[in-house]
């Protein structure tokens, strides 16, 4: 399956009751296939930027295309099961399995148990746990970075076409945020899954992003490899925030990024 693009145009929503828009004029593309890391501080509008991709945001103004169809021609629910979606809270269904818990969307598109099993498993290795010590166990006994790999395997279970990942390891320790960081780099580059990834951690947004976009207030500040917006950055906002970067390009870009993304493919 080719992977998905995603375009906003001109993306403004604004609540009801605001006195701003929560997001202004937004005109971004992300190809296919890319790792695309929304990078702000909080209620600048990353959350909201992301949730009108499946449509849990309506629009006030522009348009968000997904491969150039606008979303809001497509059925929410199909639209729902073609994008992966993975959350902080993560939202582990308690009265179900791991595996049940995995397969749900391939129950909802109604493949037969033996591939859904067969997926499960498949999916489980993805993320790093195994499936014989994990497939049949609660929710409830998990632990943060458990659940978590568990809800990055039940979004991607389909294989959507786009992932959606809302601040998805801001719950979990350094130790296994790093590893799960390493985990998806892997199966962004497997599966080559559109991915938008909302972070306000500038060390996480280097360390995972083929392109960062910088947000301030609703409005972008500026887009750019993690290079560019080093080298170039096109406001103050954005020096200050990459200076803090700085020391991380020093300790970890250089070295880590090689170990953590391997060589492109
Ligand atoms: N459901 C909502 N109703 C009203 N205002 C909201 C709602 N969700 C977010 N906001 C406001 O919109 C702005 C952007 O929020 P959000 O997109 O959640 O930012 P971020 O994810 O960057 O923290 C903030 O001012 C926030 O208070
Ligand atoms: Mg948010």
């Amino acid at each position: 399956m080719t992977p998905a693009s995603i375009s906003f145009e001109g993306a403004s929503v604004r609540y009801s009751g605001a006195s701003r828009n929560a997001i202004e004029n937004i005109t971004l593309e992300c190809e296919g296939g890319e790792l695309v890391v929304l990078l702000g501080p909080s209620g600048c509008g990353k959350s909201t930027l992301l949730r009108t991709v499946n449509r849990l945001v309506p629009l006030d103004a522009g348009r968000v295309l997904l491969d150039g169809t606008d979303v809001t021609q497509l059925d929410a629910v199909e639209l729902r099961r073609q994008i992966g979606y993975v959350i902080q809270a993560i939202g582990l269904f308690t009265h179900m399995t791991v595996a049940q818990n995995i397969a749900v969307v391939p129950r909802l598109l109604g493949w037969d148990g033996a591939t859904s099993a067969a997926r499960v498993d498949e999916l489980l290795q993805l993320v790093g746990l195994d499936p014989t010590a994990y497939r049949d166990r609660s929710p409830n006994r998990l632990s943060g970075g458990e659940a978590q790999r568990i809800g990055v395997a039940r979004a991607i279970a389909a294989k959507p076409r786009a992932l959606l990942m809302d601040e998805p390891f801001g719950a979990v320790d350094s130790l296994v945020r790093t590893s799960l960081q390493r985990e998806l780099i892997r199966i962004v580059r497997e599966l080559r899954t559109t991915t938008l990834f909302v972070t306000h951690d500038v060390e996480e947004a280097f360390r995972l992003a083929d392109r960062i976009v910088v947000m301030r207030l609703g409005r972008i500040e500026q887009t750019g490899t993690p290079e560019e917006l080093l080298a170039k950055p096109a406001t103050t906002y954005v020096r200050e925030l990459v200076h803090a970067a700085d020391e991380v390009y020093e300790r970890y870009y250089l070295a880590s990024r090689e170990r953590l993304r391997g060589s492109p493919p």
